[in-house]
């Protein structure tokens, strides 16, 4: 099972030192369940109950769809729209240890020992870049937007980052040993709570808001992410992802307006569906797709589906993804030809796009897209047809349809030549007034300033006869060892912790706190276990280098030394 673009796993430190602050009413849950009718009884009707009762995330709806659109935000859909860019300083202020407060969206809420918010993670709350016209995150939301057009589609934006573990994966048939739910991967606000990790947390709610008959047939949605992860040039702890879906219901009457049977309303909709398929653009030469194989026991046919009508929505959904992809893998072309950096001759070579088997637990069958850019394949975007249980716990259960996500950055790298993700977050106007609304260019570097390497070791317990310890750090947590779905499932409960033991992501979050975006990548360069006391010595390379500036000699040595000093007081390591 995989979650996309995630990290890895196991546990996470908490110690942070913040003055307290006072608690603050959040009035905005209120308005979300007033705008939300009641669940009809299903099978998943107390989970739904839960939901409702615990999920504060609230979506706004833009009115501009096209990428070179005057720009606009409804602020009927949120009546906190206004608060949310008022006050951006008193957003993210946190309290502290266990049962103290964190404000976040001018939200209060209770800190526990699931808690494992960061001050680095903090600062960078509502920066809303998706939202920042002329930026390429934004640049990029509206082409994505522009493919899956009004008035078929709706378009969403999402605000408030925490949502409930019932919305971000109770909901989404996430098993409670799934390592998504690792500490290690995932910011827990409190055990209830957490800063979203992928934008079908909302799947739940856009759903339930399609119940309205007047509603559109499908949705995209984009928001900011958040993953503890990695220090590399394609990864930071916050991403945009966008996600889209496609509903279609089943008629209850014919043309006529006449009552039909339910068999003569999946024969109905399955003509509709083929024609909607037959409105979308050709196909791509290029593409390799194994046989949509959803009978295997691997990527399963779901109960309530009949074979045509899976084929159909399976080819619906590929056919408007592949457009997707070359609308925007056209646009990169281009603006690498304009610029110079691509060959005409190579940029005439057609695009190769592959399909491969996934798996969700929200979707089934389910399929990873991958583009072949510059001589490798890159991994896209996931998706399929949406768990028919979740539909039901809508109240949209007689309805089938599709769902993907992706992740905004990697296609804004692409699309624009975009080298290092953290520029993203960059205020320097060499970078931001590179890019244009409806423009597509190549961005220039401006000068790179030198890197200062620095290495940090260190024994990962304490004590000499800590044999026991080790073995505990091997079997739990392994620091460094890549998880293909973001962790060890054995360390998956947010509240399992032990001993000293910590996860490479614990380090990363060290780094992150004390060197912020300065930190380039982090590897670890050198592992071994003492032969004599069997004690195991880890070994980090950080590479520190500002996008903006060069360093001094003076503040990497600070920062190094703080990262050493904080490895030692929170992870409870002796430096070698
Ligand atoms: N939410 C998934 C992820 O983050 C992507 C996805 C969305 C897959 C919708 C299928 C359908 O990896």
């Amino acid at each position: 099972m995989r979650l996309l673009f995630t990290g890895r796993a196991v546990r996470a430190s908490r110690k942070f030192l913040f003055s307290p602050i006072p608690s603050r009413r959040c009035n905005r849950r209120n308005s979300t369940d007033a705008a939300a009718p009641e669940d009809p009884s299903t099978n998943l009707d107390s989970l739904a109950r839960r939901f409702r009762q615990g999920y504060t995330a609230k979506l706004l709806r833009t009115i501009d769809l096209s990428p070179e659109g005057t720009e606009g935000i409804t602020t009927e859909d949120d009546p906190f729209n206004a608060s949310s860019h008022k006050k951006p300083d008193r957003n993210h202020t946190f309290s502290g240890e266990e049962d103290s407060t964190v404000v976040i969206s001018e939200c209060s809420h209770r800190t526990d020992s699931t808690s494992n918010l960061s001050p680095s993670i903090l600062k960078l709350l509502n920066r809303r870049l998706y939202d920042r016209p002329n930026h390429p995150i934004y640049i990029t939301r509206k082409l994505i937007e522009s493919v899956f057009p009004q008035p078929t589609f709706q378009h969403y934006i999402a605000s408030n980052p925490v949502v409930s573990t019932v919305a971000n994966f109770d909901v989404l048939g996430f098993p409670e040993d799934h390592p998504g739910r690792s500490r290690a991967d995932t910011y827990y606000v409190n055990k209830n709570r957490v800063l979203r990790t992928h934008t079908s947390a909302y799947q739940h709610s856009t759903f339930k808001a399609m119940r309205n008959p007047e509603s559109a047939f499908g949705y995209t949605i984009c928001a900011d992410v958040f993953r503890r992860d990695s220090i590399d040039r394609s990864h930071f702890p916050v991403f945009h992802q966008m996600e889209g879906a496609r509903l279609w219901r089943l008629p209850k009457t014919n043309a006529q307006g006449m009552q039909i049977s339910h068999y003569q309303g999946v024969q109905r909709r399955l003509d509709i569906m083929r024609r909607n398929l037959g409105e979308l653009g050709l196909p791509l030469g290029e593409v390799e797709d194994p046989d949509p194989n959803f009978d295997a026991t691997t990527n399963l046919l779901q109960h309530e589906h009949y074979h045509e009508e899976v084929r159909v929505v399976v080819a619906h959904l590929k056919r408007s993804l592949e457009t997707l992809v070359a609308r925007i893998f056209d646009a990169a072309k281009q603006a690498g030809i304009a610029s110079g950096h691509l060959d005409r001759s190579v940029a005439q070579e057609p695009l190769q796009v592959r399909w491969v088997e996934a798996s969700f637990p929200f979707t089934s069958p389910s399929y990873e897209l991958e583009v072949h850019w510059q001589g490798e394949w890159l991994e896209l975007l996931g998706c399929g047809v949406v768990q028919q249980r979740l539909l039901h716990s809508a109240g949209v259960g007689d309805r089938m349809g599709w769902a993907w996500g992706l992740g905004v950055e990697r296609l804004a790298m692409i699309l624009f030549g975009i080298p290092d993700i953290r520029l993203f977050w960059s205020e320097d106007p060499r970078f931001l007034d590179q890019f244009k609304t409806g423009h597509i260019t190549r961005f220039e570097p401006f000068s790179k300033y030198p890197a200062c390497y620095k290495d940090v070791a260190f024994w990962t317990s304490p004590t000499s006869n800590d044999h026991d310890k080790e073995t505990e750090t091997e079997t739990n947590t392994n620091p460094g060892a890549a998880a293909p779905a973001g962790g060890n499932a054995t360390k998956a409960s947010p509240t399992t912790s032990t001993g000293t033991a910590f996860h490479e992501n614990d380090i990363m979050e060290i780094v992150r706190d004390v060197a912020g975006s300065l930190a380039e990548d982090v590897r670890r360069v050198d592992e071994f276990v003492h032969p004599a006391t069997g004690r195991t010595s880890l070994c980090y390379r950080i590479n520190y280098r500002s996008l903006e500036r060069t360093l001094t000699n003076e503040e990497t040595n600070w920062l190094h030394q703080e990262v050493a000093r904080r490895l030692v007081k929170d992870l409870g390591v002796e430096l070698r």
